[in-house]
């Protein structure tokens, strides 16, 4: 197990229920976007996920944490929720079929840069036309590094996500920082881009 899944799976065993509940600023993002087919890649306690099967989408979760896929699991099922979850190490996970919306929240700064960056390409892949991707990831200027595995993290450059979906409709491109402890920082890189449909040869 990499340090960053043990790190979560610590956090995660001793969250309070409230603050597992409650989304965060970026799922709260997120959520107004969501409809259909969504894929949750990295989807932590599945808060995003519920609340997105609350309002009639039905949710794949997909996470390296077995409690946070436990989790998972016993409220979908206790909630009858139209939330699956699977625990899979996702640095070398092929999608299967296609979604409305591919949501990747704080999960591909834990990579090698060479390894996030094929990764959102395998998820701007399974992206339907005329659906969403939703990318959350940390940029340089972040200090706050406790929760990486030291010779296998990504810090993207400040431009790296839109040069990345320069081909998609930008919905949002946003830059947020957070204070984090010992007088460090979070720098985050949030977009919520839209797959074009395919140009017609030839069409007007
Ligand atoms: C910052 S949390 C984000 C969770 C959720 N998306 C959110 O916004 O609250 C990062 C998540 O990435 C997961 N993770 C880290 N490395 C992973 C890996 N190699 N494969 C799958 N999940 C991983 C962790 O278990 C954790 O749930």
């Amino acid at each position: 197990m990499s340090k960053s899944v043990e790190f979560f799976d610590q956090q995660f065993r001793h969250q309070s229920m409230d603050a597992a509940l409650k989304l965060n600023p970026f799922e709260e993002q997120a959520l107004p976007y969501l409809s259909g087919d969504v894929l949750d890649f990295g989807s932590g306690m599945g808060n995003l996920a519920f609340a997105a099967a609350k309002k009639g989408c039905k949710v794949t979760a997909l996470d390296a944490s077995s409690v946070a896929v436990n989790h998972i699991r016993s409220r979908a099922a206790a909630q009858g929720a139209t939330v699956s979850a699977t625990q899979a190490d996702l640095r070398d996970y092929r999608i299967e079929g296609t979604y409305d919306c591919v949501v990747s929240i704080g999960l591909l700064m834990f990579f090698d840069c060479p390894t996030a960056f094929k990764v959102l390409a395998e998820l701007q892949e399974h992206v339907r036309p005329g659906g969403y991707a939703i990318v959350n990831v940390l940029i340089e200027g972040t200090s706050y590094l406790d929760m990486f595995d030291s010779e296998a993290h990504c810090l993207f450059a400040p431009s790296e996500m839109l040069v990345r979906f320069s081909e998609w409709e930008i919905e949002r491109s946003e830059f947020n920082d957070f204070e984090a402890p010992h007088q460090t920082m979070k720098r985050f890189s949030t977009v919520i881009a839209r797959k074009p449909y395919a140009r017609v040869e030839g069409g007007t």
